[in-house]
C-alpha cells in the first residue's frame, strides 16, 4: 500500500470516528433531557461523518482512471497457481483481508447510528392519553401567574390581560397540565359582553378568562386586540371574539375557545367557578384521547 492510500484510509477512519462521536452524543443528549437542538447536531454529525467516510473512500481509494483489462486465459498456469495458493497458506494474504479494519469500523458506525434511532422510539410511547386536551380547571381554583403568584382583580385594569393557571399546578413538574390548562384572563367592560344567556354569570365585573390553547391546531393563543376585542392566534391567525364568548371570527379554527367560569372573592381573588366549557384544543385531540 502506498502513502496516499495510507492517508485515504486515515481520513476515511476519522470521518468515521466522527459518526460513531455523534451517534454516541446523540443517544446522550436524548437520556440527559432531550435537547432538540443538541440531538439534531449530534444526529448530522453521525450522518455526515458517514457521508464524509463514503466520499473520501471513493476519493482517495478506489483506483482512478482508465483501466483495460486484457483477455485472459481462464486457467491461469500453473506456477502462478502455486504461487498464489502458497502466499494465502502462508499468512501472506494481502489481497484478501485488505482493508478489512476499515470495513469493520465502518459497520461499526452504521451500528452506532442504527442503536443511538432506537433512543428517541421510548418518546413514540406510551401515549399521553387522558393528558391531552382534558383541563385541570374546577370550581374553587384560584388563578395564578406562571411564578405562582396569585392573580388579584384590582391589578388588572380594564383592557389588559394575563396568563394564568391553577394554582398548586405550576413549575417543571406540571409542564403537561401548564400547557393544557394555561388561560387568557381578559378585563373587559362588563356592559360590552354579550355571552349566551346560560354563562351571565361566567364574567363578573368584566374579568373573563378563556383557554390559552387554540382550537384549530393547539398553538397557545397569546395574542390579545385591545380595539376589537378579539384573541388571535399566531400560528394560523385564528381570531376569536372576546366578547361573544371566544367565538371563532376569521382564520380556520373550526370551535370557539372554551371559557373557564369565573368567581371574584370579596379581597380580590379570582377563582373558577366551574370547568371549562368544553374540550381543550384541536378536535383531533380529542378524537385520539378516545
Ligand atoms: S393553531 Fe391556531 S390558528 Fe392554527
Amino acid at each position: 500500500m502506498n502513502r496516499s492510500e495510507k492517508r485515504g484510509e486515515l481520513h476515511a477512519a476519522l470521518w468515521l470516528g466522527l459518526s460513531i462521536a455523534g451517534s454516541i452524543a446523540f443517544a446522550a443528549a436524548y437520556v440527559l433531557g432531550g435537547s432538540t437542538q443538541a440531538q439534531g447536531v449530534a444526529l448530522a454529525l453521525a450522518c455526515f461523518g458517514i457521508a464524509g467516510a463514503l466520499v473520501t473512500w471513493s476519493r482517495e481509494l478506489l483506483p482512478h482512471g482508465q483501466v483495460v483489462d486484457e483477455q485472459h486465459p481462464l486457467r491461469a498456469p500453473e506456477a502462478e497457481r502455486a504461487d498464489a495458493v502458497s502466499r494465502l497458506l502462508s499468512g501472506e494474504a494481502e489481497i484478501v483481508g485488505r482493508r478489512t479494519w476499515l470495513v469493520r469500523l465502518g459497520w461499526s458506525a452504521v451500528g452506532f447510528l442504527g442503536l443511538a434511532a432506537l433512543f428517541p422510539a421510548r418518546s413514540l410511547g406510551p401515549s399521553p392519553q387522558g393528558q391531552i386536551g382534558t383541563s385541570s380547571w374546577k370550581s374553587g381554583l384560584r388563578l395564578v401567574r406562571e411564578d405562582g403568584s396569585l392573580v388579584r382583580a384590582e391589578l388588572l385594569e380594564v383592557g389588559s390581560v394575563v396568563t394564568a393557571f391553577p394554582e398548586g399546578l405550576v413549575g417543571p413538574d406540571h409542564a403537561m397540565n401548564m400547557a393544557n390548562d394555561a388561560i387568557m384572563l381578559v378585563r373587559v367592560q362588563q356592559d360590552a359582553l354579550h355571552l349566551p344567556d346560560a354563562r351571565r354569570d361566567w364574567a363578573p365585573r368584566g374579568f373573563i378568562a378563556y383557554s390559552k390553547v387554540c382550537t384549530h391546531a393547539g398553538c397557545p393563543v397569546a395574542l390579545y386586540r385591545q380595539g376589537p376585542q378579539q384573541l388571535m392566534c399566531p400560528c394560523h391567525q385564528s381570531t376569536f371574539d372576546v366578547l361573544d364568548g371566544g367565538s371563532v371570527v376569521f382564520g380556520p379554527a373550526a370551535r370557539s375557545l372554551p371559557q373557564l367560569p369565573l368567581q371574584i372573592d370579596a379581597d380580590g381573588t379570582v377563582r373558577a367557578s366551574g370547568t371549562m366549557s368544553g374540550f381543550v384544543g384541536p378536535d383531533a385531540w380529542e378524537t385520539s384521547s378516545g
